[in-house]
């Protein structure tokens, strides 16, 4: 379904990405794990055409991702959504609003200019936010809910675009505990229900091995670890962290009972 094959990006004299190759056979929940300039950004960047690759290719379903250009790079760039860290909604903007901007891309500059949205797409961006559990905020301003709920409409903007995957560049970092988990389920049920495939940067070990079939551990820009997560064992952890012996996984962990027993 997806290869990466080799990707590389450079920045100067650094290595972002060395070398990645990843074979995906059916649409997955992956999380990708690893310590802050990893390059765990750059590689899903380079899996959206946000970024280009220095050297390599992607792969999608027999289509060379990584040439697309003009009109059919910006087709790709709608088939598979993005959503990051800090949400980027418009924040004085109202919920159904930033959800139906989610539709932009396939729309006239003339109805994007005067906000003109068909019906449809109305009933459809009310319909995602009620999946959910947020409708009620539809005529909200974005600004005016919580974190979590946020980055839910954010998830409903990206479904909006009926995307076949779903990269999601550490989705919960921003969130306490229990908001992370709610986003979590979000983007797990999202994967189970309508077979999207789900690609997560994620900071913790536990939310990975929670909620995604496979995890894949970057270190300086390479693969190291590509497995389940009952292969991903804090040996394995703490070879993907460069960690030594005092590694401790609750420092990683968005578990509230763990995050209680860690020590301030
Ligand atoms: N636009 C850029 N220009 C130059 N260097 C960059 C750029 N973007 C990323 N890098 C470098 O590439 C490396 C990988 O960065 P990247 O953001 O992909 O890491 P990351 O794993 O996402 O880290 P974090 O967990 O902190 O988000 C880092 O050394 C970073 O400094
Ligand atoms: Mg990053």
């Amino acid at each position: 379904m997806l290869q990466i094959e080799q990707l590389t990006k450079k920045f100067g004299p650094n290595t972002a990405v060395d070398s990645a190759t990843i074979e995906v056979n059916e649409p997955a929940m992956i999380g990708i794990i690893g310590r802050s300039g990893a390059g765990k950004s750059t590689l899903l960047r380079m899996m959206n055409r946000l970024s280009d690759a220095t050297s390599g290719k992607i792969i999608f379903e027999g289509r060379d991702i990584t040439s697309l250009k003009g009109g059919e790079k910006r087709r790709w760039q709608s088939e598979c959504a993005m959503i990051f860290q800090q949400f980027n909604l418009v924040p004085r903007m109202d919920v159904v609003s930033n959800v139906l901007h989610g539709t932009l891309n396939r729309r006239s500059t003339f109805s994007t200019m005067f906000n003109l949205f068909p019906s449809e797409d109305i009933h459809r961006a009310i319909d995602i936010l009620d999946r959910l559990g947020i409708a009620a905020h539809g005529p909200k301003r974005a600004e005016a809910l919580s974190g979590g709920q946020q980055q839910r409409v954010a998830i409903a903007r990206a479904l909006m675009q009926d995307p076949r995957i779903i990269l999601a560049d550490e989705p919960i970092a921003s969130l306490d505990p229990m908001n992370a988990q709610v986003v979590m389920q979000s983007l797990r049920s999202i994967h189970e229900e309508d077979g999207r495939m789900v690609v997560a940067n994620l900071h913790t070990l536990d939310t990975a091995r929670r909620y995604c079939d496979r995890v894949i551990g970057m270190r300086d820009g390479r693969i190291v670890f590509d497995g389940t997560p009952e292969q991903l064992t804090t040996g394995v952890a703490r070879d993907i962290y460069g960690a030594d012996d005092s590694f401790n996984e609750a420092y990683t962990s968005t578990e509230i009972q763990t995050l209680t027993r860690v020590p301030a």
